[in-house]
């Protein structure tokens, strides 16, 4: 496992780290033991980086890093998130007194006196012209009950105008086969101003393991199936926002230009990681065996220029007018 220095914290994060959302709920039935078996198998893979969010399960996934701390003594990190608990997302849910219980319920939840990153979880746009929400996070950092903070954003231009705010530590945002256009613009703004970059759904909801199909049949309580059309949440976080017929057709195509010696999850994972812009990926897993297959990435070579050259021009043909310019 490589690492890299997230943001201004003085942090050194596994370049895959972990996603703790699948654990928590939203994607068919998952057991506890064999969740914490996963995060066992990331720790022992030299993980140190968990995203997790109070909502998740309403704070199941919190609860079982309460429990891994227990169970284990090297020091990691957890990153959580607040703002989804508001019954609607508008700007005047993000005060003083919403922000405060939602942390002190995660400090419970996570059984600690400070959380290591805190993010605001996709926040509605106008939250990012509301200075005085950045106030009161600042505030939070001073009371010692939060180390860090940043934000988790649906779009581009969210996070633009998110790295303004001079202690915004980590932008957390989806970057994927699917979804290149953070590179174009972002990255760079966010490597001048030493913003660390968590990229989210980077097997775009388990597609881009290859492992689905049009007989794939998915839980009732699962968002790949009831939010595939953006029913409950934005549709860009199912599927990454491409419409299930055309992402098994890319899907087709990336495998014909895998390697023979690694899966096509390892070659996702891989293709994020050629983007030094980017502090980590945090691929979401529930069995150990994915967790393996996932940190692997890490120690693979680079992907060749011809390898990436190909996912380029896929990506241009058949995803690129479903998804550039939505997010
Ligand atoms: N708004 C936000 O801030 C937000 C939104 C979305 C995600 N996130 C964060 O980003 C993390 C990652 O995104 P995600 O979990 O939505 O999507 P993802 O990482 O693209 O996909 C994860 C899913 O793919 C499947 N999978 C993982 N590894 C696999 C492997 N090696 N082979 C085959 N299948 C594999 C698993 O589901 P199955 O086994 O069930 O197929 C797993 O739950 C989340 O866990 C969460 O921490 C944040």
């Amino acid at each position: 496992m490589k690492y890299r220095s997230l943001g201004r914290t003085g942090w050194h994060v596994s370049e895959i780290s972990f996603g703790a959302w699948a654990i928590g709920g939203a994607w068919g039935d998952v057991d506890d033991r064999e969740s914490l078996a996963a995060l066992h198998a990331a720790l022992d893979g030299g993980v140190n980086f968990f995203d997790t969010a109070d909502v998740y399960g309403d704070g199941r996934s919190e609860r079982l890093f309460a429990r891994l701390k227990k169970e284990r003594k090297e020091k990691f990190y957890i990153a959580t998130k607040a703002g989804r608990r508001l019954a609607a997302q508008t700007p005047e849910g993000y005060t003083r007194k919403n922000l405060t219980g939602w942390i002190e319920r995660s400090l419970r939840n996570l059984n600690t006196d400070a959380l290591d990153l805190l993010q605001l979880h996709c926040p509605p746009t106008p939250v990012y012209y509301l200075p005085e929400v950045f106030g009161i996070l600042d505030d939070l950092v001073q009371s010692g009950k939060v180390r860090h903070y940043g934000v988790s954003v649906e779009k581009v231009e969210e996070a633009l105008k998110a790295i303004e705010f001079p202690n915004v530590q980590s932008v957390q945002i989806i970057f994927n086969i699917f979804r290149q256009r953070p590179a174009e613009l972002f990255f760079g703004e966010a490597q001048k101003r030493k913003v660390g970059i968590l990229a989210r759904v980077p097997l775009a909801s388990g597609m881009l393991s290859g492992k689905i199909s049009r007989a794939s049949k998915f839980a009732k309580d699962d968002h790949r199936n009831f939010n595939r059309h953006g029913e409950a949440f934005d549709r860009g976080e199912t599927f990454s926002g491409v419409d299930f017929e055309t992402a098994l057709q890319a899907v087709d195509e990336l495998k014909k230009l895998t390697p023979k010696t690694i899966s096509l999850a390892q070659l996702a994972l891989r293709w994020i990681l050629e983007f030094p812009a980017v502090t980590c990926s945090i691929p979401g897993a529930k069995r150990p065996a994915q967790v393996s297959e996932n940190i692997a990435a890490s120690d693979l070579p680079p992907l060749s220029p011809a390898t990436l050259k190909k996912i380029g021009a896929i990506y241009n043909s058949r995803i690129k007018p479903l998804v550039h310019h939505y997010w």
